[in-house]
């Protein structure tokens, strides 16, 4: 069967959806090109530290990757964690597959080229003899790594290499604290993650199955602003509707006579806060900051994710749950994280998540009143360290 297609719809279609009035353009504003700059990040902003997996996870044995767009391999040598461009210049196989001959180097899995950990040079050709005249004429490109938060991270910009420090909320340096966490490759494109958490409509609705949610109630829809607060783009809400009646329609609420925890709508309104997240000050649950990090504050604990762009279809999806506290509290959190924070919230609430981000299908799109939190995100990244990370070349070597 076709579908008949109006003879004054462009070839390239960026309509909303039929009305009464016939087909009526997407407004300028509305579509991607006014964001050229997110636009062209499909692999993500190239210029900032990014988490890549939790830094126990990485032995001798060489660890493939992929991160913005490109290969890499993660090899560690004593507590140092090192990485390199997953490519051997001689045939291209991947160092990945290699052994670790000697200390502080990799060999290459086919011919035995071996190469400096530290600065990627070719540092013997264990096939061709210790007189090979190619040896020291050929490096891999190596990026600069660090360990924080129990991760690793890497950072593949140009220029002079910021402290990792700088990718990390102030929050999480000064202070003592417990965390949780889980690290996985999602599928969809960064962009889609983040527009996903920092969002303001979906949690209402979508999120109204989630068993993390089974106690809390959410506003049925909310009138919302948003703040910048240092690095940070805080959704803040300026009016709270816990149920609406639709004209013709009927009522629409979150509310259930079992849910009797009504969620804060920031974090210093809960009955009992911390004193660290006290401090903070947050006017809302909810802020994102470049390059991809989303944090949502409870009262008691904070939540934080990381978008770090995969390739152009995948997301490695790191959530963090923090709670500032010592000795036998810490201790409880981190027994309360394990047997259930992980499988509710950082399982099956974020799976939802997940779920939408994979079916996701835009542009085109047509935002609505909610969607300001998308807009304020992408002119964000509009005004970023304009580096965005290039397209791989045909065979993936680095230009
Ligand atoms: S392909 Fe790596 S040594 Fe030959
Ligand atoms: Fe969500």
């Amino acid at each position: 069967m076709t579908t008949e297609r109006s003879s004054d719809r462009p070839a390239n279609p960026v309509w909303q959806n039929d009305t009464p009035e016939g087909q009526a353009p997407i407004r300028e504003g509305q579509d991607w090109s006014t964001w050229p700059r997110y636009d062209n990040a499909v692999l993500g902003l190239r210029n900032y530290w990014y988490p890549v997996g939790w830094a126990d996870g990485i032995g001798r044995k060489p660890v493939p990757i992929k991160l913005l767009g490109e290969e890499i391999v993660l090899v560690r040598e004593g507590d140092r964690i090192y990485a390199l461009h997953d490519r051997c210049p001689h045939r291209g196989v991947p160092l990945s597959h290699g052994r670790r001959q000697f200390p502080e180097t990799v060999s290459c899995a086919y011919h035995g080229w071996t190469f400096d950990l530290k600065n990627g040079n070719l540092c013997a050709v264990l096939t061709d003899g210790p007189g090979s005249p190619i040896c020291g004429r050929m490096k891999v490109r190596t990026y600069p790594t660090e360990q924080r938060l129990g991760m690793v991270w890497v950072y593949m910009g140009t220029g002079p290499v910021p402290p990792v420090e700088r990718e990390i909320p102030d929050e999480l340096l000064d202070n003592d604290f417990v965390m949780g966490g889980r690290s996985n490759v999602r599928n969809g494109n960064w962009r889609f993650a983040a527009e996903n958490g920092f969002d303001e409509g979906h949690a209402k609705y979508l999120h109204n199955t989630a068993l993390w949610r089974l106690f809390k109630v959410m506003p049925a829809w909310n009138k919302t602003e948003i703040t910048k607060v240092g690095p940070w783009l805080i959704r803040v809400q300026e009016e709270l509707h816990w149920e609406a009646e639709f004209p013709g329609l009927g009522v629409w609420t979150n509310k259930r006579w079992w849910k009797r925890v009504p969620l804060p709508d920031r974090p210093g309104k809960g009955s009992k806060v911390n004193p660290v997240i006290d401090s903070l000050d947050i006017p809302g649950f909810v802020s994102i900051r470049l390059p991809g990090l989303l944090r949502v504050a409870y009262p008691q604990f904070i939540h934080y994710e990381w978008y770090v762009p995969v390739d152009e279809d995948r997301v490695r999806y790191v959530q963090l749950m923090a709670r500032f506290e010592r000795g036998l509290t810490a201790a409880a959190f981190k027994v309360k994280y394990l047997a259930a924070i992980r499988w509710l919230f950082h399982g099956q609430f974020t799976g939802q998540d997940a779920w939408m981000v994979d079916v996701t299908d835009a542009p085109p799109e047509r935002l609505y009143r909610p969607d300001v939190s998308i807009t304020a995100w992408r002119r964000l990244v509009e005004k970023s360290d304009p580096v965005v990370q290039p397209l791989p070349s045909p065979k993936g070597s680095p230009k």
